[in-house]
């Protein structure tokens, strides 16, 4: 039998899919871009059928790089971009309207009128997740309340609604299956993940029918087949994670009390905390990390809004660097006196602070100060938003903290420069895999293990292999110092000071 496994990672900004050998290692990767549509002011979409069309040719391209077949492939695991939400016709599998994206603000007030309401609570405790525009549940309100006839429709069974998964695989079944996985259904804000099962409470408020709903399977788990004329064989779908959990799987972070943190254009840090719900006290979100065989296993979450667009920021928006590795070049030359911050609010804050309305601010700066310092000052806001996470996380998790090592992938941790300082925030070692296509790895196992080609959990979690540790090694003094002037900088960033 065939060990090839075909990872689909659909992201905020590309589709990609990527062909896994028995080895687990990457034998070939297709991959295209998609446009972004900024209707409004905060509002962001995208088009589903470009979705759709992206995700076919990148699978198309994967195969043919990879000179296999269709039928060559064992299995395909979905991860995807969360939170996003699609509404499509049962009948025709047509999209009623552009998908919602998880960075789209224009919920804003309606979360304000349910807090005002005093229903934040009640979410929180059946969510984990807190009120707010990034997750699911009011953006499918939204799309019910402005699509004209949506609400009508939906009661009479007309339309479905899910994330992107659900939608994507509800496509590459010919409408057969209208699923998802237990770590998507958990970021929609309906779905009560102590008790496994969409929250009828919770959709009565927002006047969601549980009728238009996918079903929620494991995440490793039998998803449907591909229609054979998509791809030339029938392919079955047997694993499928939102994208942070998936990097979860792929890091093997599969230990109560392990933790990674995946730095892409944001930063998303998930802290495994085995079988027990933790309701955090301190503005993470609660969530589940992964169910399989039935079983459910949480994550305490957090999420910042820029980490890698706050290099893209010195890039294109300053100009002090001309590419995106030359950040810790210039960075490793900064003056080590000047206490400079950057608060890199550009969209808000995320977690801890939640703070949409807070912006950008720099603090500290003389006449001395440089593009160096700049670039320091940006490399540096990611070490101490990470901080700020992780001591929300401990705070939390009295007892877990012990030895923390944080395991990290996404594009910026290409930079040594970046990672040491990383550690030295943190005053914890952090490690960079061999392998940093994580997320993907991560989807491509739960469908290779359910297929029974790949390793268990256990032998799987034995290969994933170090490239580098970083142990920290700033003077503690210096370290105190500067985490004082940055939460002094951030204090005097946000909206109500
Ligand atoms: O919660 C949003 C997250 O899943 C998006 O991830 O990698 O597509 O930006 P990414």
């Amino acid at each position: 039998m065939t060990d090839f496994i075909l990872a689909i990672d659909q992201g905020t900004t590309s589709s990609r899919a990527i062909v896994f050998d028995g080895d687990m290692k990457v034998v070939a990767v297709g991959q295209k871009e998609f446009t972004q549509h900024y209707p409004a002011s905060g509002w962001v979409e995208h088009d589903p059928e470009e979705i759709w069309s992206s995700v076919v040719t990148t699978v198309r391209q994967a195969l043919r790089k990879a000179k296999l077949k269709a039928a060559d492939i064992a299995a395909i695991g979905i991860t995807n971009q969360r939170e996003t939400v699609v509404v499509w016709e049962k009948e025709t599998g047509k999209p009623i309207h552009n998908a919602i994206v998880w960075q789209d603000r224009r919920t804003a007030a309606m979360c304000q009128k349910l807090k005002k309401k005093g229903l934040e609570p009640k979410f929180a405790k059946r969510t984990g997740l807190i009120l707010d525009p990034y997750f699911s549940g009011t953006k499918l309100a939204w799309l019910l309340d402005n699509v004209k006839d949506a609400r009508r429709r939906a009661a009479d069974g007309e339309l479905l609604a899910g994330t992107i998964d659900s939608f994507l695989i509800w496509r590459l079944t010919g409408g057969k299956n209208h699923v998802t996985d237990a770590t998507n259904a958990s970021r929609t804000l309906v779905y009560n993940i102590a008790r496994n099962e969409w929250d009828k409470d919770l959709l009565k408020i927002l006047d969601i029918p549980a009728t238009m709903l996918p079903e929620v399977k494991d995440c490793a788990d039998d998803f449907g087949t591909t229609e054979e004329k998509l791809f030339g064989a029938a392919i079955p779908i047997l694993g499928v994670a939102g994208d942070q959990q998936a990097a979860t799987i792929g890091q093997a972070c599969f230990e109560r009390g392990m933790i990674k943190s995946t730095y892409g254009t944001a930063c998303f840090a998930v802290l495994n905390t085995g079988e027990e719900l933790i309701r955090s006290k301190n503005r993470l979100l609660s969530t589940i990390a992964y169910r399989l065989d039935g079983k459910t296993t949480y994550a305490l979450e957090g999420s910042i809004f820029v980490a890698g667009a706050a290099v893209q920021w010195l890039r294109d928006g300053i100009k002090v660097i001309g590419k995106a590795s030359d950040s810790g070049d210039l960075a490793a030359k900064a003056d080590e006196t000047q206490d400079v911050y950057l608060v890199p609010a550009f969209v808000g804050l995320g977690a801890p602070h939640w703070d949409p309305d807070a912006r950008g601010a720099m603090f500290g700066l003389t006449r001395n100060t440089g593009p160096a310092e700049f670039a320091r000052a940006a490399l540096e806001s990611v070490a101490f938003q990470t901080r700020d996470l992780l001591d929300a996380m401990w705070k939390d998790c009295k007892g877990m903290q012990g030895n923390t090592v944080l395991r990290v992938d996404g594009g910026m941790v290409a930079s040594d420069w970046a990672m040491q300082r990383l550690a030295d925030i943190l005053d914890a070692p952090v490690d960079r895999p061999q392998i940093l296509e994580t997320t993907a790895l991560g989807a491509a196992w739960l469908a290779g293990s359910k297929a029974g080609v790949w390793p268990d959990a256990r032998a799987f979690a034995k290969k994933w292999a170090l490239d580098c540790r970083f142990e920290p090694a700033m003077d503690g003094k210096q370290r105190t110092r500067r985490i004082k002037g940055w939460k002094d900088a951030v204090r005097r960033t946000l909206s109500s000071t």
